[in-house]
């Protein structure tokens, strides 16, 4: 018996140094090429997955870069297959005819880069789902001693892979990411694979409930960033004028990479004959303080300038207006002056077919026809756009408001949530910081009011007022519950029922409010409320939305005393070139959109807290949520200009009003 246990034990001993070696030998050894590709993937795997990128390299366009757009192999993966012994991300290929192949990007499907897969080909418009991209590319002619592999967006989330290994992933739909490269890049070609997957769970940024189109892919420019090895990563600069001080500062902050505490670097902003110099600290930071009287940004005069920050061997340069912005009681002051913003909202959607934006020709576009309205200000809803968009908006001379898509009901009681939401509204105002235009950084969009929610968005307030104290923080409130039972309870029903009701109250108690600089407030008088009751209760909706339309006027919102308002959102859905008589009241009829307008913005004229409005939406856009065939067809038809760019008749309505002044001078 002892002689067997000897045995055993000595067997046992044997296996298991054997195995260690193998280990050892596999974790080391030089297995074939084939084999050694598959083990350095998996390890790569091991060791890199859920991996985030590094720190935003800021400005990438204003940068040395190489761009990989273009026409990218890819490969519709449903079952998410393509990582099976790495298949797709070292892009294998049957090397002869007798090899079992159950993958190839070779002979089938491209997608171009930068752009949405869901309008590129029929099996993609509503698919949901991982897409493996393929392209590769040799870093000839980047100079950068350090090189960056940048994304503006890749929509939802990314694995990214270079030459079979995994560098990392990123989650978040619209906000641009990089990889440090320097490392893993290869003389010669190099291999890109990206794993996309647009599904997204109950407690991912959205949630994957939204009025609007998933739109999947590699949305946003891809490019390799160069810079030296020390080089400035991030900077914000801007004016600070005490009301009533004598003269204003350029002020801000730089952060450097590789550089030694005291090495020094220079802010240059010719046109104002600054030439300052600055000393980075042990952190590679420095501060930033030069009087400045720069002609002041605004949407009357967008004066933009050219600045440059060098350090070392390393250079940065944009172009940036100077402004002030900042709330005094009920009043939005740009530059020390009360201002009001006549705006609309717009989702990130091409002018002509729908699908993503990828150019900076769409952002013209889409911000032309804000400015046609003769809007100052516009809500770009509900994520971040394109950095075009901020970027052209500086230039032509509008207020922008930005959000991230803290959308419905996210899940408020999970902190993965609440990292991912931290996220992207860092990612969002770190790739914005220096855009004049960008004034009011939104922090959700109709969450419902409860105690994990309130927690959740005081927490973001705060870490938006760490991160860029110079800017005023929202959010858009639904209307909640209470104030919405009073308005019906108390205005509008007993009216409804043929009783005369003097005033219409809309009391807005939702802490939100308290939490934010600019309460804002999403209501759809004349389209939801009326028509929506009306399915519920014995009075036709004819009646419901007649009532509701003679008693707008009589609306009063009341929201926290001492702020000013913005709402955020009002409208209604019409069909391009459906009409009926306005008396008729026809839902989707040009003229019944552009009556609830007519009536709208009388009511509002009269609300004393408005600072501001964007009426939902400037254009029609693609909602999976909307199956009203016929009239939606999948598409929200509350734009006021169609998507194939087709004005509707409140377009006017609303370009009349701002053109004249509205709300200043409101002809009755
Ligand atoms: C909501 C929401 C929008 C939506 C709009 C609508 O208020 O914020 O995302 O598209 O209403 O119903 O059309």
């Amino acid at each position: 018996m002892r002689k067997l246990w000897t045995a055993v034990s000595v067997g046992l001993f044997v296996i298991g140094a054997g195995a260690l070696a193998l280990t050892i030998y596999l974790w080391f050894g030089n297995w074939p090429t084939e084999q050694k590709e598959l083990v350095d993937h998996l390890r790569s795997v091991a060791q890199n997955t859920a991996r985030p990128p590094e720190p935003l390299v800021q400005n990438s366009r204003g940068r040395e870069r190489v761009s990989l757009d273009g026409r990218w192999q890819a490969v519709i993966d449903p079952y998410d297959r393509g990582t099976l012994a790495g298949l797709a991300p070292r892009a294998v290929e049957p090397k002869t005819p007798s090899d079992l192949a159950e993958f190839s990007f070779e002979n089938g499907l491209t997608l171009a880069v930068p752009g949405d897969w869901n309008t590129q080909d029929p099996r993609l418009v509503f698919y949901q789902g991982v897409v493996w991209y393929k392209t590769t590319f040799d870093r000839q002619g980047m100079s950068g001693e350090r090189v960056f592999l940048h994304f503006g967006a890749a929509n939802y989330r990314a694995s990214v892979y270079l030459n079979g290994l995994l560098l990392g992933e990123h989650e978040g739909g619209f906000t641009p990411f990089n990889f440090d490269v320097t490392g893993a890049l290869k003389a010669g070609e190099n291999l890109l694979v990206v794993r996309v997957d647009n599904r997204r769970a109950a407690d991912d940024i959205p949630t994957p409930t939204t009025d609007w189109h998933n739109y999947g892919g590699l949305t946003r420019e891809v490019s390799l960033l160069g810079v030296s090895t020390a080089y400035v990563r991030s900077w914000q600069i801007g004016l600070e004028s005490e009301p009533g001080a004598a003269g204003s500062v350029i002020a801000g902050w730089i952060e450097t990479v590789g550089f030694e505490a005291g090495d020094e670097g220079v802010l240059s902003i010719p046109e104002l004959g600054i030439e300052q110099g600055f000393a980075v600290d042990p952190a590679g930071r420095a501060r930033i303080r030069v009087p400045a009287n720069p002609q002041r940004w605004s949407p009357e005069s967008p004066r933009l300038y050219d600045v440059e920050i060098r350090a070392g061997k390393d250079s940065v340069s944009d172009r940036i207006g100077f402004r002030t912005v900042a709330v005094q009681g009920e009043e939005i002051l740009l530059n020390g002056e009360p201002i009001f913003l006549r705006g609309i909202s717009l989702h990130e959607e091409r002018p002509s077919d729908g699908g993503r934006i990828y150019s900076q020709a769409q952002a013209e576009t889409l911000l032309g026809w804000a400015k046609e309205l003769d809007a100052n200000f516009v809500r770009l809803a509900h994520y971040p756009h394109d950095e075009f968009m901020p970027q052209v908006a500086d230039r032509l001379g509008l207020l922008v408001w930005e959000e991230i898509p803290v959308y419905w009901a996210v899940d408020f009681e999970s902190e993965k949530t609440l990292t991912r939401a931290r996220r992207q509204m860092s990612e969002l105002i770190e790739r914005d910081r220096n855009r004049a235009s960008v004034i009011l950084w939104s922090l959700a969009n109709e969450t419902p009011e409860g105690p994990a929610r309130n927690a959740f968005l005081q927490n973001l307030a705060d870490l938006v007022r760490q991160e860029d104290p110079t800017r005023l923080v929202t959010a858009a409130l639904l209307t909640g519950a209470d104030a919405l039972q009073g308005f019906l309870l108390g205005g509008y029903l007993p009216a409804v029922a043929g009783f005369p009701v003097s005033k219409w109250v809309f009391d807005v108690r939702d802490p939100l409010a308290e939490i934010v600089d600019v309460p804002a407030l999403n209501e759809y008088f004349g389209w939801y409320y009326s028509g929506g009751l009306a399915l519920m209760l014995p009075w036709s909706s004819h009646h419901m939305r007649r009532v509701m339309l003679d008693g707008m006027a009589e609306i009063e919102i009341r929201t926290p005393e001492g702020k000013p308002l913005i709402v955020s959102e009002l409208g209604a859905g019409a069909k391009f070139g459906m009409h009926a008589p306005a008396e008729d009241l026809v839902a989707y009829s040009e003229e019944y959109q552009a009556l609830v307008y007519e009536k709208q913005l009388a009511m509002l004229a009269n609300q004393p807290q408005l600072r501001g409005l964007s009426p939902w939406v400037l254009k029609d856009f693609r909602a999976p949520l909307r199956l009203y065939q016929g009239v939606q067809d999948y598409w929200n038809r509350k734009g006021l200009i169609s998507e194939k760019g087709e004005r509707k008749e409140a377009f006017f309505v609303l370009r009349d009003h701002y053109a004249r002044g509205w709300p200043e001078t409101v002809t009755p």
